[in-house]
């Protein structure tokens, strides 16, 4: 249940809000330079901020009416459209009226036990649809058809970590955990050929131009937030965790985590933190004795373990030498925007937030690194004794 205001809010940003903002990325789109943003659309940025503000301005006054947990995450993904769509159209972020935005965001983040701005779960596993249509910035097909993938890839990554947290009880010998490690690997394989729609169907230029840059890291009151990025919920981590890949007290990894968790709902928050005091099951088929390693449930296990592992691994490189390349780097390349800091939705310059996840594909894929720890030497044990 939400207040009429929280609803009428809500309205606006399905309809005027969407109408404004496509409007806008139309007149950059035409553009010979895509990217340049001050001094076009103004009455439009002007009419955008200021209806906004209109409704947070009594937002704020209702103050806190506790309509629940999902009433207060949904108001505040609204509050961080808002402000999200401020910062990709370049407005001042010491705009008035983002300040009323910003002390609305704060009240609510810390209120949930989440960031204060709008993340991943309120444009993907979070996103309510009203007749067929769920909330985007525009009306742009590209957006609705790199979210729908997004959110069809979230699912598919849930769907194998939930496997996978079902093996925990059993253990890695239970005749279940087979069923239950085929499951994962199903789940996904799906995640693969869907990035594979992905990759076919979106039109490079558009999310580069249109789509990204709704994404971009800003200001929520004194401190600045990174941007949303498909990656913030928990399941693409319990798999790490859980097969072992990644390790908690890899200090690369856990800055990761650290940095992820008030991203994720709170109920998301928990597993991972429950995952992270979890023996891996890479370890466990590692820690197997050599008498049980002749048992007829080891090889079958193991094996299918094993293709879990190559999976997740593929997802990993699909995204990195596919989306990645594809999407981000190809582009700012070749319109030569790969020093412009805004680059990326964490905030870094592109080419350190590739490096950065450069070694995030080589612990998913087990590559042998000299610099990091991969799991290459575990996993090359493991074949061995198929
Ligand atoms: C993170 C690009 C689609 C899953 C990232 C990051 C980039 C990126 C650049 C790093 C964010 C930052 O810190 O700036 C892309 C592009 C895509 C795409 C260009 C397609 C056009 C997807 C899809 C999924 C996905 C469909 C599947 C759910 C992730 C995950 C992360 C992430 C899990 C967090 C880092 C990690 O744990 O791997 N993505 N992505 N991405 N993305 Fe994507």
């Amino acid at each position: 249940m939400s207040t009429p205001l929280v609803n009428e809010f809500d309205n606006w940003i399905r309809t005027r809000f969407v109408d404004l903002n496509t409007e806008l990325e139309s007149l950059y789109f035409a553009q010979d330079k895509k990217e340049q943003i001050q001094g076009v659309g103004e009455e439009l940025k002007l009419a955008l901020i200021t209806e906004g503000d209109q409704f947070v301005q009594q937002l704020l006054h209702e103050g806190n009416t506790d309509e629940g947990f999902d009433s207060g995450f949904d108001l505040l993904g609204n509050v961080g459209f808002l402000m999200s769509a401020s910062r990709r159209h370049e407005m001042d972020e010491k705009h008035p009226a983002l300040k009323s935005a910003s002390a609305l965001a704060m009240q609510l983040g810390a209120s949930l036990g989440v960031v204060p701005r709008f993340a991943s779960a309120h444009l993907e596993t979070h996103n309510r649809a009203q007749n067929g249509k769920y909330k985007t910035f525009t009306h742009l097909d590209d957006e609705k058809v790199f979210l729908d993938y997004n959110t069809r890839g979230v699912f598919g990554f849930i769907r194998a970590s939930e496997a996978l947290l079902h093996i925990l009880p059993l253990g890695v010998s239970h005749p279940v955990t087979l069923d239950l490690l085929n499951t994962a690997k199903d789940a996904l394989e799906k995640v693969v050929e869907n990035n594979t729609a992905l990759f076919n169907e979106l039109d490079v230029d558009r999310f580069f131009y249109n789509v990204r840059p709704y994404y971009k890291t800003h200001k929520v009151g004194r401190h600045e937030y990174r941007g949303a990025n498909a990656g913030d919920f928990a399941g693409i981590n319990v798999i790490d965790l859980l097969l072992g890949l990644c390790r908690g007290n890899d200090p690369y990894y856990s800055q990761l985590l650290v940095d992820k968790f008030l991203f994720m709902r709170p109920e998301e928050q928990l597993t991972l933190r429950d995952c992270m005091r979890r023996t891996s099951l890479m370890d466990e088929f590692l820690a197997v004795s050599d008498e049980e390693r002749e048992s007829q449930w080891f090889k079958i296990n193991l094996s299918a373990f094993l293709d879990v592992c190559e999976a997740h691994g593929e997802t990993a490189r699909q995204h990195h030498s596919q989306l990645i390349s594809r999407f981000i780097e190809s582009p700012a390349a070749k319109y030569e925007l790969a020093h412009r800091q805004d680059m990326t939705a964490s905030g870094p310059p592109l080419e350190v937030l590739l490096a950065a996840l450069q070694k995030l594909h080589d612990l998913r894929t087990a590559s042998y690194r000299e610099d990091i720890q991969t799991r290459h030497q575990d996993v090359q044990t493991l074949r061995s004794y198929l």
